[in-house]
């Protein structure tokens, strides 16, 4: 396929971020420029996302940091193939900042608009990385989402496990603010455990052994609580090894489960992809690296840094969609809640009147 030269904006939590991608399908391709702005100082004193003060910022911010994004790839509106926004999920107010800036600038340019949703730009970083072929298992594990599904395509999703209750990213910055550790919590909770005894703590690992492959970590969390109120933050290093390590169990026993369903549906898949925040975790990375040579499965985990959320994401998503032609019209509507297995997932919906919020 011809290569494709798409701009990404991505404004759907606490990241104001940019990007310029060129390339084409299947990957890998070039991040011709990748700018990302974190709102965490103005979100640490609420210790989360505070949604006014995030779609504020994005407002503030969006334009310096898309004009940054394509000063920095050399490249001029003229030259984009396409324009690609976060359409959803997120937080709603900070979508409608991203998306309707990406549709002044597809109407004042003549460039098609992609809406792009966020799960998927998580899923297909891989591709743009490092050309992960499809068909492939994916882990997708955020701050809002823990998933393990079956990738068949763009907009090709097969749902084998989801949180019953919170996401692991969630567990990770919940449990982080009851051992009274900085924001953003899962980065800090990390750096704790690493001078931790793991086994000093006797905490539950969730759902394993359970038929089907869906996660639970509320239980987790509230042993997580019963010890620190107990103990103080006197142990605190221990508790979030300990955490950390009854995590890193509940991924791989839920992630084995999957793998059978994988290779029930792809006999010949044998590739397995981790996407999202807490895939920068480097516990969680290398318990993974173990279970794939266990396995004889290929892993492919995206660098830290386009684990977390950013905007060449997007604009690889967009990239996507647009060689399939999946765009979307300038009438695209924002939203809050948007599964990825609620296909097309490419953004060739069009008004948002009939669509749920
Ligand atoms: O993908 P992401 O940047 O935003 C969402 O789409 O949610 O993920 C953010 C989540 C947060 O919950 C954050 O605490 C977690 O990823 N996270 C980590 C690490 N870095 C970020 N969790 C565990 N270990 C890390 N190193
Ligand atoms: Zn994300």
């Amino acid at each position: 396929m011809r290569d494709l030269t798409v701009l990404g904006i991505e404004t759907s939590c606490d990241e104001t971020a940019a990007a310029v991608v060129r390339g084409a399908a299947p990957g890998p391709g070039a991040i011709l420029s990748n700018i990302v702005l974190s709102q965490l100082s103005e979100h640490a004193p609420f210790g989360g996302v505070v949604p006014e003060i995030a779609a504020r910022a994005h407002v503030e911010a969006v334009d310096a940091i898309i004009e940054r994004a394509l000063d920095e790839a050399g490249v001029a509106l003229s030259d984009l193939d396409a324009i690609a926004a976060t359409a959803g999920p997120g937080l709603i107010g900070g979508v409608m900042v991203g998306l309707t800036t990406a549709k002044a600038l597809a109407l004042a340019s003549g460039k098609p608009l992609v809406a792009v949703n966020h799960l998927e730009a998580h899923a297909l970083t891989a591709r743009l990385t490092e050309g992960a072929e499809f068909p492939f298992l994916l882990l997708l594990i955020s701050g809002g989402h823990c998933q393990l599904l079956g990738v068949e395509g763009v907009g090709r999703f097969r749902l084998y496990g989801t949180t019953i209750d919170d996401a692991v990213g969630e567990a990770f910055d919940k449990t982080a603010k009851l051992l009274g550790l900085a924001y953003p919590g899962g980065p800090s909770v990390e750096i704790a455990a690493r001078g931790g005894n793991a086994k000093r703590f006797a905490l539950p690992r969730p759902m394993i052994g359970r038929e089907g492959a869906d996660f639970s970590f509320s239980g987790l969390k509230t042993a997580v609580r019963q010890i620190a109120r107990a103990d103080g933050f006197s142990r605190t290093a221990d508790l979030a090894a300990s955490f950390q390590a009854a995590v890193v169990e509940s991924l791989i026993g839920r992630t084995k489960a999957a793998m059978a369903m994988f290779r029930a549906d792809f006999p010949r898949g044998d590739t397995f992809v981790v996407a999202g925040g807490v895939a920068s975790n480097a516990a969680i990375r290398e318990a993974l690296t173990r279970l794939c040579e266990a396995e004889g499965l290929r892993i492919k985990i995206p660098p830290p840094r386009l684990c977390t959320d950013n905007a060449a994401m997007v604009a690889w998503a967009g990239l996507e969609n647009g060689q399939l032609g999946l765009f979307g019209g300038l009438g695209v509507a924002p939203r809050a809640r948007w599964p990825l297995q609620d296909a097309p997932v490419g953004g060739s919906q069009t008004a948002g009147t009939s669509q749920k919020p």
